[in-house]
């Protein structure tokens, strides 16, 4: 069973990661609203993907038998100046989404908690890949500059992404 500390922090970080999704989806809507189809996708399939992190949240506390409380998500912002703001600003928020873990890391170690801390190990390692794609997108884009038949390259590449569901879990 979750203990009331730790389920008020899954809570909050549920939260987070439905705010993650939010996020993206205003991404793909800004891009989609400056014809880049690929960068649109790429963010549509990003933010399903933090829906997935949603889900495993809310399995996970109703698992424990703890209880699921959804609160208000923010607005995300809904324009950015250039693409590579929009990258920066999703790589900057992935940094803040793995400190957001670790922190849940820490609180699991002073909890005692270990089933939790072992639910966390996968999203450690996922943080470290999802930050690792957002720096080398940020950094295409740098390298591309303003140049259009670059960044229109940037944008088909982009356009390739699919969503992958996760397979179904044996519990
Ligand atoms: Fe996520
Ligand atoms: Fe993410």
């Amino acid at each position: 069973m979750l203990n009331d500390k730790v389920q008020d922090a899954f809570n909050k970080h549920l939260n987070a990661e439905l705010y993650s999704a939010y996020l993206y989806l205003s991404m793909s809507a800004y891009f989609q609203s400056e014809s880049l189809a690929g960068m649109a996708n790429w963010m549509r399939v990003q933010a399903q993907e933090e829906m997935v992190h949603v889900m495993k949240f809310f399995d996970f506390i109703n698992e424990r038998d703890g209880r699921v409380l959804l609160t208000e998500i923010g607005s995300p912002q809904t324009t950015w100046k250039s693409p590579l703001q929009a990258f920066e600003d999703a790589l900057a928020h992935e940094r803040t989404i793995s400190a957001r873990i670790n922190a849940l890391v820490d609180l699991s170690l002073a909890e005692r908690d270990h089933a939790s801390n072992s639910f966390l190990q996968w999203f450690v390692t996922e943080q470290v890949e999802e930050e690792a794609t957002a720096k080398a997108i940020v950094d295409k884009l740098k390298l591309t500059g303003d140049h259009p038949v670059a960044r229109y390259m940037v944008d088909e590449e982009l356009g390739q992404r699919t969503f992958q569901p996760p397979a179904p879990s044996a519990t």
